[in-house]
């Protein structure tokens, strides 16, 4: 989605502005540009397409230089992509960079042309600077020019803004997209996002929602909602710009997969006392665990689907009535709530708009709110009642892998300490839970990826196939949903996931000579069934790859390929179909010579509904 970078100060702006704009290219774009102050006015290059087609364009014509910049990589929205729809856009003094959707663009457009403003891009960028550049003209004041402008937009946004006639300032508000500012040796900075900021420096500051900030090459100030100034309560990042490189992995899709026995390590361990579940750190105690009845998960794509499998953990581990809810439909159909319900949101970004809105449906419906976020100091994480940090690192592929994984593994241990203060399960049987989620989980994430090239002559028949279907029962039908949405996502080929007993319902009819089948089967009770499904539609042709418990028997003889899982624990046999699946899906991309860590149309944070 749509990234800004800002900078001012003693150093040479554009090429930081290049080179935040690099780092934010993971989140998927498809026009770049930037605007630079010089000795004679404001120099803006855009265009269509990736930083190289940005970069030969100044190279062609460069950019003397210049203390003050702003940049930006567009994911379109309102107009496709092209040269003159790209950001930044400019209107008489005012040039600017924005995230977010100006929701009321056509009337604030309409006003304008009625007035002889004319507009040369389809964006509701371009109205955004008129409305604004109109305030300025008129006050003068920056500050309370951007104040009144924004407030007759409605919708969401983050800007970065320059005005010509103000040299070495940098303007920026936020409302529903997040802003960062940041403190270097050389100057100061605006982004969008963390990584971007990583290259120069970890002293970094989260503007708050309706915050304006100001920055100059000798200081940043914020002003609060109510105009009041200060300077920016600084903090330090642990995040390194190694930590968003690719460190040796050809993509950081499969770095991430690597890193993911690690990233469950570091997001459980900080919840377990004594080899007991705990969460006290997080400020939840045992207590606030006894009260909850039910629980609604809300989020997005694979968050959501982090969310399927958590139904499963906590019903089965702690007997509660969970659903998992797609958050784009949350507010027009919520479940019913009662007394005791809590709704858990999960978002490896934290600015997910659609999950977003949801919290704040939630919050406002006066439920109790928990966010499972990686991202920290992210808006979601700001709004919930309460937060429980994955500490995955950087995640900087567009298809999340240990986003999810972690997800998954901190749900596992929210089930294990609810069982626990409900008195379910005594101190044994949740140490022995803490431990497959703390020890074997991480080790069989391990063990499946010693199987790559296994996995990757298993991806080479499923490369050359249009259609794939995954199937499974209970939690392994919500891993088939994940697995083939990581499949889809990154290698184009078309994946659906079904309930193992349904697709003798209708789907079976797609089945014909060589049609592949992943079917997942990780619970021992469920296996015989799942073990006819697979009979069924290999029967009608299917090449079938089962992914079964080690101990299962027969396995062989009822599918053309088979992956065995480790039996150890539960959470070691789920970790490891899941690390299968990921594979799977990366590998057969690679094939197909997709874009892995940029599919086509995708973007990291998706930040408008
Ligand atoms: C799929 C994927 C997306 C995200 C979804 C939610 O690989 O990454 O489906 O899971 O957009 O994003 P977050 O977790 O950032 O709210």
């Amino acid at each position: 989605m749509c990234g800004i970078i800002g900078y001012t100060g003693i150093g040479n702006a554009v090429p930081k502005i290049t080179k935040g704009l690099s780092v934010l290219e993971y989140r998927g774009y498809d026009s770049v540009g930037l605007a630079a102050k010089t000795d004679t006015g404001i120099k803006t290059v855009k265009c269509k397409g990736r930083i190289g087609a940005l970069e030969e364009k100044l190279e062609a014509s460069p950019i003397k230089e210049s203390g003050t910049a702003i940049g930006h990589t567009r994911w379109a929205t309102h107009g496709g992509p092209s040269d003159t729809n790209a950001h930044p856009h400019s209107v008489g003094k005012t040039v600017l960079v924005h995230n977010g959707i100006i929701e009321n663009y056509r009337e604030l457009k309409s006003e304008l042309e009625a007035t002889g403003v004319t507009f040369v891009s389809e964006t509701d960028t371009e109205v955004a600077a008129a409305v604004l550049n109109g305030e300025y003209e008129r006050v003068g004041d920056p500050i309370s020019a951007i104040r009144t402008a924004t407030s007759r937009m409605t919708g969401s946004y983050a800007f970065g803004i320059l005005f010509s006639d103000k040299d070495g300032e940098v303007f920026a508000i936020r409302s529903g997209s997040p802003l960062i500012l940041a403190k270097g040796a050389d100057g100061y900075y605006l982004a969008s996002d963390m990584t971007a900021l990583l290259p120069f420096t970890n002293e970094y500051y989260c503007l708050v929602e309706g915050e304006l900030a100001r920055l100059t090459p000798n200081g940043a100030t914020v002003y609060s909602a109510d105009n009041t100034p200060s300077e920016p309560a600084w903090s330090v990042t642990s995040m390194t710009a190694e930590s968003a490189q690719k460190g040796g992995y050809p993509h950081f899709m499969l770095k991430e997969i690597y890193e993911q026995p690690e990233a469950v390590v570091k997001s459980v361990s900080p919840r377990v006392k004594k080899g007991q579940p705990d969460f006290s750190a997080d400020g939840i105690d045992a207590e606030f665990w006894k009260k909850v009845k039910n629980i609604q998960i809300v989020a997005c794509g694979s968050a959501m689907h982090a969310g399927l499998v958590g139904i499963r953990l906590l019903e089965d581990i702690a007997k509660v009535p969970t659903v998992s809810c797609i958050a784009s439909e949350y507010r027009y159909h919520p479940p019913i709530a009662t007394d005791g319900t809590l709704v858990i949101v999960i978002s490896q970004s934290g600015e997910t708009a659609d999950t977003l809105a949801a919290l704040r449906y939630a919050t406002d419906a006066g439920l109790p709110t928990l966010a499972i976020v990686n991202a920290v100091e992210t808006t979601i994480a700001r709004e919930a009642d309460k937060r429980i940090y994955t500490y995955a690192g950087p995640e900087i592929a567009v298809a999340t892998t240990k986003g999810y994984c972690t997800q998954v593994s901190v749900l596992y241990m929210i089930a294990a300490a609810i069982s626990k203060a409900k008195g379910l399960i005594d101190d044994t049987e949740a140490a022995a839970l803490v431990k497959g989620i703390t020890e074997d989980a991480p080790k069989a994430i391990s063990d499946m990826l010693e199987n790559v090239e296994m996995l990757r002559g298993l991806s080479e028949r499923l490369a050359k196939k249009e259609h794939v279907f995954f199937i499974g029962r209970g939690t392994d039908y919500a891993m088939s949903e994940e697995g083939a949405l990581k499949l889809k996502e990154i290698s184009y080929i078309h994946a659906e996931a079904y309930a193992a007993g349904e697709l003798k319902h209708g789907t079976i009819s797609l089945i014909e000579e060589d049609t592949p089948v992943i079917a997942i089967s990780t619970e021992e009770a469920l296996y015989d069934k799942t073990e006819s499904n697979v009979r069924e539609v290999r029967s009608r042709g299917a090449y079938v790859i089962l992914l079964c418990r080690e101990d299962a028997k027969n396995a062989e003889a009822s599918a053309d390929a088979v992956i065995r899982l480790p039996v150890n624990s539960a959470a070691a046999t789920l970790f490891a179909s899941l690390t299968a699946v990921q594979v799977l899906a990366y590998e057969t991309a690679t094939l197909r010579g997709c874009d892995i860590d940029r599919p086509r149309n995708l973007a990291k944070s998706v930040t408008v509904e």
